[in-house]
């Protein structure tokens, strides 16, 4: 195993986040063993950094990854000689053709419905699938919804806490329930919900809350960073409708939801919308306001150096004078945070959970 591939953004690479897991070595042992034909034609799905697509790319090699961090470490690790799917609707173009499925599982058991239907309609029938995952992460309601969509599994044994399922597309094509809609009191239009977009079953409570702390009468550029479905920046663009907002999430489809909803207002602008980390695609801009609802994980790992670096990033994007507005569980400590690079932080608004943090360049 290759033990320095790039995990991206590189800025934020530390030394005990590495872009490979035991699950990927594991299956790597395993393909190893097989002694597949160099023409077998793999799909790859959720590598998470490249590591997949690094090791196997003398195959005929395809990936699909709905992360935008993951999408810029398969396209480094792998010198962009991988062919890469984003909308999930493109796989099933020439699905037909796959010899083998490789998936590392997402924890999110909604984006796994959606995945395996969507290969259910669209795969040779008896295509085999060979999912890794740490043991952790791995719960029944994974293989019922592999039962559900696929066939009959078998596991591996337990290695360095990573485990292998084995199945074969052996169901007829199956529907998928995604997207789903969501109706929010006091916005006019249903948010579309695709799969693998956050708080898709209901409205996040630190979002609720955030919605009646929006600014009015504001105008110029805005961004609503971080933007899941599009939410905030619906509601802003409502309340501040000669301002143009910009739009960005690391999420496929949180961004091509927020599109979605966006247009479904009459608004005098279509909206930018961007699959970015951060504020990275927006780097040439310069804003008058930002909102922001911060990430506490990056994939399976719980932790806020997303958002520390979100708010480096803001501090860059915004002009001078304008400002960073969040909504933050009060444990997390941010207004020390956002001290390090703004120069005045207030509290706007708090209550038992959340805290509303006014930071301004
Ligand atoms: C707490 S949710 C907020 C979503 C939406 N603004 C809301 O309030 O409902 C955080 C969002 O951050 C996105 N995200 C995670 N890491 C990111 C990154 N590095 N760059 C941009 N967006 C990221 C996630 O996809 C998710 O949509």
């Amino acid at each position: 195993m290759k033990k320095n591939l790039i995990r991206y953004p590189q800025s934020l690479q530390r030394d005990n986040l590495y872009a490979h897991s035991s699950a990927d070595e594991l299956l790597l042992e395993h393909l190893e063993q097989q002694n597949l034909a160099l023409s077998t034609k793999i799909l790859i799905i959720n590598d998470q950094f490249g590591a997949l697509s690094y090791h196997l790319s003398s195959y005929n090699i395809e990936a699909y990854t709905d992360s935008y961090m993951s999408h810029r470490s398969i396209e480094i690790n792998t010198n962009q000689s991988t062919k890469q799917f984003f909308d999930l609707s493109d796989i099933s173009q020439n699905s037909k053709e796959y010899d083998l499925v490789l998936c590392y599982l997402p924890k999110n058991h909604s984006f796994l419905e959606d995945i395996l239907a969507i290969l259910s309609q669209s795969l040779k029938p008896h295509t085999p699938f060979i999912f890794t995952v740490m043991v952790k992460h791995m719960s029944r309601g994974h293989f019922q919804l592999i039962e559900k969509y696929i066939g009959p599994l078998t596991t591996s044994l337990a290695k360095k806490k990573a485990r292998l399922i084995f199945s074969r597309l052996e169901l007829p094509p199956q529907e998928s329930p995604f997207p789903k809609y969501l109706q929010v009191d006091g916005l006019e239009h249903e948010f579309t919900q695709f799969s693998n977009i956050f708080s898709r079953d209901k409205l996040d409570i630190g979002t609720r809350f955030f919605l009646d702390h929006l600014p009015v009468d504001l105008t110029g550029e805005a961004l609503d960073l971080a933007c899941g479905n599009g939410i905030l920046g619906i509601k802003f663009k409502l309340q501040n409708p000669s301002a143009l907002v910009s739009f960005t999430d690391e999420s496929f489809m949180a961004m091509i939801s927020a599109k979605t909803n966006y247009r479904k207002y009459s608004f005098n602008d279509r909206g930018n919308f961007f699959w970015s980390h951060s504020a990275e695609a927006v780097k040439d801009k310069q804003f008058d306001f930002i909102m922001c609802n911060p990430p506490f994980h990056q994939g399976t790992t719980v932790s806020t150096h997303i958002a520390h670096d979100m708010f480096k990033q803001s501090y860059k994007v915004l002009k001078k004078g304008g400002s960073l507005r969040i909504v933050a569980n009060s444990h997390l400590g941010y207004p020390s945070i956002l001290r390090r690079n703004f120069k005045k932080v207030s509290i706007l608004a708090s209550n038992k959970k959340f805290l509303i943090l006014e930071a301004i360049k």
